[in-house]
């Protein structure tokens, strides 16, 4: 994207009118949103994720808003030209809508230029109340994590005919609702190639296939960083894990040698003192 890309300009993104892919990426804090700026990603979103890839939770429903703002203010420090998007954490978008704009206005004032929430239909007068408190709203459809519970475990969803045909109609609300951009997590190629078609906001898949208008993967997933086995849906594109282990290793054996540190590497007095 040659201009920096705001919500406006995002919105306006279709593969279907000839426009590239949009680019997201997870960051979670100021190294992390610099490296994904520096290689020039579109959108930076400080996901919930954050619970799982860097604090050791289980599970995204772990972290509140309080983490969220922390997280969010500092990926805003990094001062990215990527659009930043703040992750709304489970139970603060489900009470009431002032509940939910007020916790959105955390994020917001924490730096954010969007925000991100779950959820179909129900979602809708949420996401109405954002909206006309100036908030842009991502919307987040298919496997959502937060609800793990009641999906039973992390699951692609949408693979029957009735639960694609409401996944439909959830994208067609989101995108009524006025959603900048739509999430596509863990459904068939198929269902989010016609949510896709329908929708006239860029969807931005993962987990969901090549006919997205746009992709986003996890920072820790794509750059070797997570623990445990990958989702078929990763590329991972390097094994940092390793790099950081080996030269952290390398480290503690120069300190047991005795070559670390070097005089170079050791202040000294000014000669003659
Ligand atoms: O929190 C997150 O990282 C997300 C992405 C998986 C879209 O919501």
């Amino acid at each position: 994207m040659a201009e920096a890309p705001t919500v406006p300009l995002v919105r306006s993104r279709k593969r279907s009118r000839g426009d590239d892919p949009l680019v997201m990426l997870t960051a979670y804090d100021t190294p992390g949103a610099r490296i994904a700026d520096a290689a020039g990603v579109d959108l930076i979103l400080v996901g919930d994720s954050v619970a799982n890839t860097v604090l050791g939770h289980e599970d995204t429903l772990q972290v509140d808003v309080d983490v969220m703002a922390h997280h969010v203010a500092a990926v805003a420090r990094a001062g990215t030209r990527a659009l930043v998007v703040g992750d709304m954490p489970w139970l603060s978008y489900h009470v009431s809508a002032e509940d939910t704009v007020r916790n959105a206005a955390r994020l917001i004032r924490a730096g954010a230029g969007a925000v991100k929430l779950e959820g179909g239909r129900i979602r809708v007068p949420m996401i109405e109340a954002l909206v006309a408190a100036e908030i842009p709203v991502m919307g987040h459809l298919g496997l959502t994590p937060q609800s793990v519970h009641a999906m039973g475990g992390y699951k692609v969803q949408a693979k029957e005919a009735a639960a694609a045909e409401a996944l439909l109609l959830d994208a067609k609300a989101l995108a009524a609702a006025g959603c900048f951009a739509l999430v596509l997590e863990g459904v068939p190629d198929v269902v989010a190639g016609r949510v896709t078609e329908s929708v006239d906001i860029p969807t931005i898949g993962i987990g969901a296939g090549p006919a997205c208008d746009g992709q986003v993967l996890v920072f820790h997933d794509l750059l070797g960083l997570r623990q445990g086995r990958l989702p078929k849906f990763v590329r991972q594109y390097a094994d940092l894990k390793t790099v950081a282990t080996d030269a952290v290793a390398a480290w503690a054996a120069d300190v047991r040698s005795g070559s670390f540190p070097s005089e170079a590497e050791t202040y000294h007095l000014p000669a003659g003192s």
